[in-house]
């Protein structure tokens, strides 16, 4: 085994270096420009936006583009695209590369959810690698940033081919391949089998990511372990807990992780709600805190009934009220 310090690096895709190995995954719902500002701020060494559709995007569809926001805080961000269509692959990369000149590049071909899957998006491009093949390389013809492909071990139990689909998109100009390795078939339950992780980086020659179950810095340790992949996306265990980058850090140099007090994760929670309003508007951003607000006070004491005021709040005001209740009430 390495020592765990030689196990934080930076890594290069294409001709891209990123100064680590600790990226943020891309999560429709939760991956937007507040939430990824606030993770690069507590460690991540990049960002995904969540999967954007090529067709929206040459649409000219408004909620699309304003998928495409960015931080001026991001140095280092992807942009995820989903669709079945080379050309509409093409057209939307040309397109998103003037708008948003995003670092990466990534193509979808892990999305379980059935209104992608039943256009042959996401997941179902698994059943067609030759399409993966040529999707990834007429989004090469147009741009010249790495692209990226994020898939997942196969459609089913039956038709495990992480091998094949990811050489695919090597093969049409991949820079990075991220495994999810579960199936389509499982969603997000289940385990994820890291051998996949594993077998994959034996096989390819671009950098391997891994994703699957990164709840505690101690899971990403033993990922980046085990598998010798060349990083790490985290998706569930960030959300309401975007702490757990800086604390993997200070795992890899033996430095005891920081605790994370319950000031430390209300204040944050608060930073992230201020962000999203500044994007979102005051009305629909302390809508869409609601989750992150619940995950970030999950396991706190009396978060249950916190998190049933939570759910109801509707302005800034209203939550710094709950907050400064919660602290009064929990202060000894
Ligand atoms: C709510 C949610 C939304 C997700 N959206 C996306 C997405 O837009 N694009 C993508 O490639 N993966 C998406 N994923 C998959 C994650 O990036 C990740 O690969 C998966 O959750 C496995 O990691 P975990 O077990 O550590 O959560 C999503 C996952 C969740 C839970």
């Amino acid at each position: 085994m390495s020592r765990p310090t030689s196990l934080y690096h930076p890594v290069t895709i294409g001709d891209v270096r990123i100064p680590g190995n600790l990226f943020l995954a891309p999560m429709a719902g939760y991956t937007d420009v507040a939430f990824r500002t606030i993770a690069l701020r507590e460690g991540a060494d990049c960002t995904y936006t969540e999967l954007i559709s090529a067709e929206g995007i040459l649409r000219g569809s408004k909620n699309t583009f304003s998928l495409l926001n960015r931080s001026p805080e991001e140095t280092y961000w992807g942009v995820q695209i989903f669709t079945s269509s080379p050309f509409a692959a093409g057209q939307a990369v040309a397109k998103i590369v003037t708008l948003a000149t995003p670092t990466l590049i990534d193509l979808n071909c892990g999305c379980p959810v059935p209104k992608v899957v039943h256009h042959g998006g996401g997941a179902a491009l698994l059943k067609d690698p030759s399409l993966i093949y040529m999707i990834v390389k007429t989004m090469k013809e147009h741009t010249s940033i790495p692209v990226t492909v994020k898939i997942r071990s196969g459609w089913d139990v039956q038709s495990i081919n992480y091998l094949e689909t990811a050489d695919a998109a090597v093969q049409g100009g991949a820079s990075m391949v991220c495994l999810h390795p579960r199936t389509r078939t499982q969603g997000y339950g289940g385990k994820s089998d890291w051998n996949h992780i594993t077998h994959l980086k034996s096989y390819l020659s671009v950098p391997v990511f891994g994703s699957g179950d990164l709840f505690t810095p101690q899971d990403v340790l033993r990922m980046l372990e085990t598998t010798r992949c060349d990083g790490v996306m985290i998706a569930r265990g960030a959300v309401g807990n975007p702490f757990i980058f800086t604390q993997v850090k200070s795992l890899l140099k033996g430095i005891p992780p920081i605790r994370v007090t319950t000031e430390n994760r209300l204040s944050t929670a608060l930073m992230h709600l201020d962000l999203a309003i500044s994007t979102l508007g005051e009305t629909l951003a302390c809508r869409e805190m609601r989750k992150h607000f619940c995950a970030y006070v999950k396991g706190i004491e009396g978060s249950a009934a916190f998190r049933n005021k939570i759910v109801h709040a509707e302005s800034r005001e209203q939550y710094q009220r709950l907050v400064e209740e919660y602290i009064q009430s929990h202060s000894s």
